[in-house]
């Protein structure tokens, strides 16, 4: 019998994905070069997977609307209170209505921060899985670092601030992956000096891993954990070791498709009891 654990997650059906702009170097070249079908078969193998471990709510596809897949863009959710995305990128701004109905309809207190103040949400902000009350928040791309100060007065946590600095990894969760137990894997390259010194200095050595390259560059970062699972595209041989080692089950799912714009499966999905 499926055990959710209580682990509940908000996906968007790919019915109208596809790379149709260019706002972050995966979609370069690849604008209609998505191939709908597979994309579908791959979301369907990742939802099937993702709802044998977690109930998944599903919100409605739009039209016009190409990322509305990637969820975790849609808020910072904390207890009852969703902390709602300010897209920098034109492209993806009428994204936010749709998500907030969402959230509002599921009985979420919807915040916004200050207007002119970025903030993409999930994307960018990660709830450690030891110290619940720490945040770790990654901007310079898509977020602005004064979303932080705001994020700490709106839902009371400690913000550790981690300034990206490769245009690859615009956001937090394409190279920051925290897990269950206090253990992280990364992309060391991905961040600023002072960024993998707070790193260091709050994760142990024996919990942390730097991937190589040829995992960030597979998104393995991008990956989704649920109790000792992790859901992710790819794992070199290096840090599925790593992870089983630490007692954690990876299971690998093609994502192809959704890389060609930018994003794998944490993107593709939101937590929503973060607490
Ligand atoms: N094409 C989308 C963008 O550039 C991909 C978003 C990926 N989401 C994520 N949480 N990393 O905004």
């Amino acid at each position: 019998m499926k055990s959710t654990n209580g682990f509940r997650f908000l996906m968007c059906p790919p019915h109208h994905f596809g790379v149709e702009y260019v706002i972050n170097p995966w979609m370069r070249g690849h604008i209609k070069a998505a191939d709908q079908e597979l994309a579908c078969r791959q979301w369907e193998r990742f939802h099937a997977l993702m709802s044998d471990h977690a109930d998944v709510a599903l919100m409605p596809a739009v039209s016009g609307l190409p990322d509305l897949v990637f969820t975790a863009n849609a808020a910072l959710v904390y207890n009852r209170t969703a902390v709602l995305s300010s897209f920098r990128c034109p492209e993806r701004r009428p994204e936010a209505r749709h998500y907030a109905e969402w959230l509002s309809a599921d009985g979420f207190q919807v915040k916004t921060l200050p207007s002119g103040t970025m903030f993409e949400g999930a994307g960018d902000a990660l709830f450690d899985r030891a110290v619940k009350s720490l945040l770790w928040f990654g901007y310079g791309y898509r977020s602005d670092a004064a979303a932080s100060r705001h994020l700490q007065n709106s839902i009371g946590v400690e913000v550790q601030e981690l300034r990206l600095r490769d245009p690859r990894f615009y956001h937090l969760d394409t190279c920051f992956c925290p897990l269950e137990g206090g253990y992280l894997f990364y992309y060391p390259a991905a961040f600023d000096g002072q960024a993998n010194a707070a790193i260091e200095s709050r994760v142990s050595a024996d919990r942390r891993f730097a991937v190589s390259e040829e995992d960030a560059i597979h998104f393995a970062c991008n990956a989704v954990n649920i109790g000792k699972k992790v859901i992710l595209n790819y794992a070199t041989r290096e840090l599925s070791a790593w992870l089983v080692s630490h007692g954690f089950d990876v299971n690998q799912t093609l994502m192809s498709e959704f890389i060609k714009a930018g994003g794998s499966t944490k993107c593709l999905s939101l937590r929503l009891n973060e607490c």
